[in-house]
């Protein structure tokens, strides 16, 4: 088997933005609580003429010129997002199209927040059993599109955005471990109920709203402490490291409380845990993918170092894989 690493990262973020001020216009909320209760103080918002391929393509093409690689260089494309373009084709095909890469496999996983590590963890066998050589991996999202911008409860907490990363064969280091898992059977505690076979849109399911993300906020939470525990644990042990060990953990970016009590749990201190939540809020699977760019493009990661990736999301899924950078 190979050692698959990453080569090279990119990121994308729309470039309009949404202040907790600009939503106390919109809904009954404050900064305040948005800010005490998740983290959040501003998200980008895709345009109307934004679409997640759209993100995926400049995420995809900055992660390429870091790995000095050319779009005819990919023999893979996996996008991870749970805000494709459209039901069919996957929005891989046309991040395919527009970045040249002729040659790549490309389809789409649908994870949740858990999307960019299911993807990495997906795209690393491909390479490692020697069927691909570089893989290109994103989370792509545009959760403004299926946010309803009337329910405070969900509204203040997504935002729009990519990250991108190349993987390919590497002497040393790389993904050491990965971990993924899953529960399907709270599936209705995070989902968009109308729009798929369950429920095709109808003039009833659009009165109802059902064509929008709907949350039990408050369940959830303790699940996804939980959930993030563990899978760290896993992937530790997998690893044979213990967390003194981890030089930097990006975590999914739901609630900069879960994110603390996880860490808090695994006895991480907060110098250790990449933060973007403050500014992009939840992106689901381009949260971890765009944090992981960011860590890296402020020198927050360098060479040899021990990162550790851990995500969940609605399914329920998790993930979370350890690289030596
Ligand atoms: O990405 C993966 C999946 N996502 C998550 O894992 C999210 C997990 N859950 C959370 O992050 C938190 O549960 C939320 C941020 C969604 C909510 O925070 P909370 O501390 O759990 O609040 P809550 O749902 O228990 O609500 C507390 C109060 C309620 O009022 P009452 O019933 O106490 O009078 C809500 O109606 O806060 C109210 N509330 C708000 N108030 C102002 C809910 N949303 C808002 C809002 N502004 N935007």
């Amino acid at each position: 088997m190979k050692k698959v690493g990453i080569i090279g990262v990119g990121e994308y973020l729309p470039k309009k933005v949404l202040t907790n001020a600009d939503l106390e216009k919109m809904v009954d909320t404050s900064d305040e609580w948005i800010t005490t209760r998740t983290g959040i103080k501003e998200r980008h918002l895709a345009a109307k003429d934004e679409a997640a391929s759209d993100l995926a393509i400049k995420a995809g093409q900055s992660a390429l010129e870091d790995a000095k690689l050319k779009g005819e260089d990919l023999d893979l494309i996996i996008i991870a997002t749970i805000s494709p373009d459209m039901q069919t084709p996957a929005t891989a095909c046309i991040v395919q199209n527009a970045l040249g890469a002729k040659k790549a496999i490309c389809f789409d996983i649908s994870a949740a927040c858990a999307g960019f590590v299911y993807a990495l963890t997906v795209a690393q066998q491909f390479i490692a059993r020697g069927s691909c050589k570089n893989a290109l991996v994103i989370g792509t999202e545009i959760l403004s599109s299926i946010t309803d911008w009337k329910d405070r409860n969900t509204c203040v907490l997504f935002g729009d955005g990519a990250g991108a990363a190349i993987l390919s064969e590497v002497k040393s280091g790389g993904i050491i471990a990965s971990y993924l898992g899953g529960n399907g059977s709270i599936y209705d505690i995070l989902m968009v109920p109308a729009g798929g076979s369950k429920m095709p849109v109808s003039q009833e399911t659009l009165d109802k709203r059902l064509h929008f993300l709907t949350m039990r906020g408050n369940e959830l939470f303790k699940i996804a402490v939980k959930a993030m525990h563990d899978a760290a644990c896993v992937v530790l042990e997998r690893a044979g490291l213990k967390a003194e060990d981890v030089d930097l953990v990006i975590p999914h970016q739901a609630n900069v409380r879960i994110i603390m009590a996880v860490a808090k749990k695994l006895g991480f201190t907060e110098d250790k845990i990449y933060l973007n939540i403050e500014k992009c809020g939840n992106m689901s699977s381009a949260s971890t993918a765009t944090a992981l760019c960011e860590a890296v493009k402020e020198g927050k990661i360098k060479k040899g170092d021990i990162v550790l990736l851990d995500a969940f999301g609605a399914g329920l899924v998790w993930g979370a894989c350890v690289i030596k950078w």
